[in-house]
């Protein structure tokens, strides 16, 4: 079929696009329109779940090059050599809104990147913050019911995020970088990254170091006031980075890391596996270790943006995760959810596919490839699914390496993970944490002009809590410092 003919999905030439069949010219439709009924059947099944958070977002290709090597502490291939190159997917979003929600809300911004590495995908899925509310995965959809419209009214409500605020003091800090001048980005381009969790390196030697990541916006922190926000278009900050990339105006990323080691997180004042806490530059500089560059759009927003699935599960050998109660949640959410909102074999679809060679013995499922990505032909295929091939096993292990069955790559396992602390197992209560200081630090380097519009910001939504909220959060701020409360306080009197 000639590429300019418009057929059916099976590939058939199409007859008429405008017209159903019908019984003469006034009468009814047949049931041989067979085609209509694939054109409305099909529409009907256009949409997949949303994401049940960072529903809205916008997405570009990109490239990470190192500018300097990390092999003293991770044999991550991909980390290896100043100046080489890894291709990138990165997907910014809102958090609370739907599909269709406005770029501007008083929201974190996530920060998701997948590098297609050599020997595998690893996906970072961060956010603009360093910190986050929680530090126990089982808040997480308390927390998020909180934040998403009233479930009676289906309006938002900004009384219940303050009610849960009220009785989680964990939150205080990221509550306190949300409601700052830096709550509403002027555009994706203009947003820090963090991985926000410690993460871990691990080397040739078996040595394990733990690591925050951190990516700089070289386009400089923009932010917008509530009023300046009100006045954008709904999707502006998407337009933003589309038009920018069409322009060839490349936006960049220099990317830092952290790093302690294992020796140093025994005792270490600070938490260094709770989420709600920042490690100190001062006591662990940020080390500079590539650049991050965004220079191409996405075709197809739907097969791209919508269906691309980054999961913190998705290591790379040199790369792991850390004991952080948080990311160990993640660990297991991500997948299940993929698997919820586009299928078993979400790792087949092109966005997602690994660059390199996937070899295993999963096999079957809706939207199988086949021994290829789905909407890659065969020739051109570098996946492999062992299962799928006419002639290798579908177990493992089997007598059929000599065949290129795959086998298993033990070196690449991580070392064994300590076990830090209280190691009895049961519910182990983080109440005890501190989440006043670094809080507290926070507003305490914010001039003037900042602190009144912090105090805005919180008091716009507080006002419409109860007393007895109000109260519990006037008690929160005043531990991380008086004159937060004070700010507060008075800010509330004039709301
Ligand atoms: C236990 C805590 C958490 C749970 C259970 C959770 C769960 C989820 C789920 C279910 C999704 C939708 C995934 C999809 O449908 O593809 C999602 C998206 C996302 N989450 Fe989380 N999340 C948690 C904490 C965090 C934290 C701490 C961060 C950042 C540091 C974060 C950043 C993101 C980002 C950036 C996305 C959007 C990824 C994309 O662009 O597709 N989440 N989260």
């Amino acid at each position: 079929m000639s590429k300019t003919t418009l057929t059916t999905s099976a590939g058939a030439p199409v007859a008429d696009d405008n017209n159903s069949i019908s019984v003469g010219a006034r009468g009814p439709l047949t049931f041989d329109n067979h085609y209509l009924f694939e054109k409305l059947a099909h529409f009907n099944r256009e949409r997949i779940p949303e994401r049940v958070v960072h529903a809205r977002g916008t997405a570009a290709y990109g490239t990470f090059t190192v500018t300097k090597s990390l092999s003293d502490y991770t044999f991550a291939n991909f980390l290896q050599t100043v100046g080489s190159q890894t291709e990138v997917f990165l997907r910014f979003s809102t958090v609370g809104g739907g599909q269709d929600s406005n770029d501007y809300a008083r929201d974190p911004r996530g920060f998701a990147v997948k590098f297609y590495t050599n020997e595998g995908n690893w996906d970072m899925v961060g956010n603009n913050t360093p910190v986050f509310f929680l530090n126990d995965p089982i808040k997480f959809p308390d927390f998020i019911h909180s934040q998403k419209k009233d479930a009676r009214t289906n309006l938002p409500n900004s009384a219940n995020a303050f009610e849960f605020w009220a009785n989680h003091p964990q939150s205080l800090h990221q509550m306190t970088i949300l409601m700052s001048d830096r709550g509403i980005p002027l555009s994706y381009r203009n947003v820090h990254g963090f991985s926000s969790h410690t993460l871990s390196f691990y080397n040739a030697q078996g040595k394990r170091s733990w690591v925050k990541w951190h990516f700089k916006t070289n386009q400089g922190i923009k932010t917008l006031t509530n009023e300046e926000a009100a006045k954008m278009p709904v999707n502006g900050a998407q337009k933003d980075l589309v038009d920018a990339i069409d322009r060839g105006e490349f936006p960049s990323w220099t990317v830092k890391v952290q790093i302690m080691s294992e020796a140093d997180a025994r005792t270490y004042g600070i938490n260094p596996f709770d989420l709600t806490k920042v490690w100190p530059h001062k006591d662990y500089p940020l080390i500079e270790i590539g650049q991050l560059e965004l220079n191409k759009n996405v075709r197809n927003y739907f097969a791209e943006t919508e269906q691309v699935a980054f999961a913190p599960s998705n290591f790379v050998p040199g790369i792991n995760a850390s004991p952080d109660k948080m990311l160990q949640g993640r660990l297991l959410a991500y997948q299940d959810a993929h698997r919820y909102r586009i299928g078993a074999n979400v790792n087949q679809i092109p966005v997602n596919a690994a660059k390199c060679p996937v070899n295993h013995y999963q096999r079957d499922g809706a939207f199988s490839g086949m021994g290829c990505p789905v909407g890659h032909s065969s020739d051109e295929a570098s996946y492999t699914n062992a299962a799928h091939t006419i002639s290798a096993a579908n177990f493992f292990p089997n007598d059929r390496a000599s065949d290129g069955a795959p086998v298993t790559t033990p070196h690449v396992a991580p070392p064994l993970m300590p076990v830090l602390g209280d190691a009895w197992i049961g519910y182990h209560n983080q109440d005890a944490e501190d989440y006043y200081t670094q809080a507290g630090n926070l507003f305490r380097i914010m001039n003037d002009n900042q602190k009144a519009q912090l105090f805005g910001n919180i008091a716009g939504g507080l006002s419409t809590a109860s007393a007895s909220i109000q109260e519990r959060m006037l008690a929160q701020f005043a531990k991380a410092d008086p004159a937060y409360a004070e700010g507060v306080k008075q800010a509330l009197a004039a709301a």
